[in-house]
């Protein structure tokens, strides 16, 4: 149902005159409502941004799936045998800490051959080696410091990984990065323009460096963001602009590689480093499971 002028009216009101609460403004009370952004430029214009963060994860947007899950479901789980990667080369970008471990893990359960996970931190990556390693010793893990940003240490890695295992499988370009969370004036050039650096530059610099070492028939799956496509969310302009574009990207790999499978995806809400800077600005989604 389309808002009428009337209904915008009402929540104007209510909103100024203190009526309406973020009970009232839930899920259940909007659902027949289209989020629109007039609706949401009517929170932006009334309330402050610690209170408008707690309404917008309990509103609808326009979503590419019908289900929502939080946590694995049967179809993915990674022991199925139609989803063994056994015989599979694969590679991690910011494999040490964050999603990146769990990423892993989950091809180390499907039976992946090798996995070799980059990063900027040894001891995380070490760490992380320790751990799959001990769970699954049938899988190889490989650790790489290498940063994304530098295009030239990408393609030495991705030789070594090459000379190493041979040709690569699939690609995960999972490392990002999110600048801090103000509006436009209020950031940081220099931290804003790091979003374009690792989330757009680095995807940039994956793909190039992965294409001469890939296998026929490759996959590259980029760990996108649903902020990317949400009409707007406070104080993450460096983060969805720069993960729109990452997008992007991937969607011309897709066709200047048709042999590759090319996939787009939100890994849902995850404890991490990069998640608990966005909880720390008050923008507190509901989590889903990592494991
Ligand atoms: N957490 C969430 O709820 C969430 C939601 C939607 C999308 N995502 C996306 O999921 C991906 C992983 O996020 P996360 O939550 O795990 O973030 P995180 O906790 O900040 O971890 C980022 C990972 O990327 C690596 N990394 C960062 N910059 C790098 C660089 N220049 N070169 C190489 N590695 C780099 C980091 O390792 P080093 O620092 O050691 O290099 C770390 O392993 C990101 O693309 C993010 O946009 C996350």
């Amino acid at each position: 149902m389309e808002m009428k002028d009337e209904d915008i009216r009402s929540i104007r009101d209510g909103v100024h005159s203190g009526i309406l609460s973020r009970t009232a403004f839930s899920y259940r009370s909007i659902k027949s409502l289209k989020f629109t952004p007039q609706l949401l430029a009517i929170y932006q214009s009334t309330l402050p941004l610690h209170e408008i963060f707690p309404i917008l994860p309990t509103m609808a947007f326009p979503s590419p799936v019908k289900t929502f899950r939080d946590d694995t479901y049967p179809s993915i789980n990674p022991t199925l045998s139609q989803l063994s990667t056994k015989g599979k080369n694969i590679v991690i970008s910011g494999g040490g800490s964050g999603i990146g471990p769990g990423i892993a893990r989950s091809f180390a359960k499907s039976g992946a051959t090798s996995i070799s996970i980059l990063g900027r931190t040894q001891k995380s990556l070490l760490q992380t080696k320790e751990a799959l390693s001990k769970d699954y010793p049938n899988t190889k893990i490989y650790t790489y410091v290498a940063d994304i940003t530098e295009k030239s240490t990408l393609d030495t890695t991705f030789q070594a990984v090459k000379s190493t295992v041979g040709s690569v499988d699939v690609l995960i370009a999972n490392a990002g990065y999110m600048p801090d969370l103000h509006s436009i004036a209020a950031s940081n050039a220099v931290n804003w323009w790091a979003g374009f650096e690792i989330n757009v530059r680095g995807a940039f610099n994956l793909i190039s460096s992965f294409v001469p070492v890939a296998s026929k028939n490759a996959s590259i799956i980029n760990i996108s963001t649903a902020v990317a496509h949400m009409p707007y969310a406070p104080g993450v302009s460096g983060y969805a602009v720069s993960k729109l574009a990452r997008t992007r990207v991937f969607d011309y790999a897709a066709h200047e590689y048709p042999e590759f499978f090319v996939l787009s995806v939100h890994p849902g809400v995850i404890e991490t480093a990069m998640n608990a800077k966005a909880v720390a600005a008050g923008m507190n989604y509901p989590h889903d499971t990592s494991k």
